[in-house]
């Protein structure tokens, strides 16, 4: 199973997997990045700009999860401004090689292979930075979501659409459709790291991480990973079964053994 390590704040959580991703640059300095967009991974990207002072990323290279079908790639909410504004330019990362989805509706019958044909000539995604939607969702891959899906085109439900309208005037403003990478892309991925804080998390955190493995909570196809890393605050944490067990391994884990 995953590994579950409950951290007292964001801050903690965003220190302990930016430290995993200085480890992962310093020994690959072209390492491929999976970046996720929205609140979640905020805490990370702030961690990391502190300890990338003085190393060299110039050759890092990235994917984000997802983007908007249809939004101008200058409008400041598609994924793209969001992952340059947020991640490319606070940590120097060079633009050319940092990727989102082709959202633009020309050409969107084939924007997802392309993007899945990017993924594997950059030889696949090192570390996959994941949020997780109170649908269950990884990327956006809604309730329903094949296991082995690649990137593609999808319908928004209603409640993310809500979840995501604080960043838009109004739920009417926030696309209707996305493309994303899906469960199989993100499987493929060589190591998984999904974050959750908050109440509102909770029960999607304890059906991704103990549940059934469903289509109905598509985060539950972690379970499916080799290397799946899950850092919760108290909160994202409350219902999980067996969250003293997850405390006892963490406090009594090998000191070499890494996230
Ligand atoms: C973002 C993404 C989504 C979010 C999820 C949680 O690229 O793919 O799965 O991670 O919707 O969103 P926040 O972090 O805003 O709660």
């Amino acid at each position: 199973m995953a590994e579950i390590i409950i951290v007292p704040s964001k801050a903690e959580a965003g220190a302990l997997v930016a430290d995993e991703i200085v480890r992962l640059i310093r020994a690959t300095p072209d390492a491929v990045l999976g970046l996720a967009t929205g609140s979640t991974p905020v805490p990370v990207y702030e961690a990391l700009r502190s300890r990338l002072e003085g190393v060299d990323v110039s050759r890092v290279r990235g994917f984000a999860l997802d983007e908007y079908v249809g939004i101008d790639p200058a409008h400041p909410e598609s994924y793209r401004s969001v992952i340059t504004r947020e991640v490319v330019e606070p940590l120097g990362l060079t633009p050319e090689l940092i990727h989102t989805p082709n959202g633009a509706l020309e050409g969107i019958e084939h924007a997802g292979e392309d993007y899945e044909e990017a993924i594997l000539a950059a030889g696949g995604i090192d570390l996959q930075i994941l949020g997780i939607g109170t649908s269950g969702h990884i990327g956006f891959n809604e309730p329903g979501s094949s296991f082995a899906s690649h990137t593609r085109v999808k319908t928004l439900i209603e409640q993310t659409r809500k979840d995501n309208s604080i960043y838009f005037d109004s739920i009417d403003d926030v696309p209707m459709h996305c493309i994303t990478q899906g469960l199989g892309t993100i499987l493929r991925a060589r190591h998984l790291v999904l974050l959750a804080f908050g109440e509102g998390k909770a029960a999607a955190v304890a059906g991704a991480v103990e549940g059934p493995v469903t289509a109905s909570l598509p985060g539950s196809a972690i379970q499916l990973h080799p290397h799946a890393t899950v850092v919760v605050d108290e909160a994202a944490a409350s219902q999980l079964a067996s969250a003293d067990y997850y405390r006892y391994a963490l406090a009594n884990k090998p000191a070499w053994q890494g996230i």
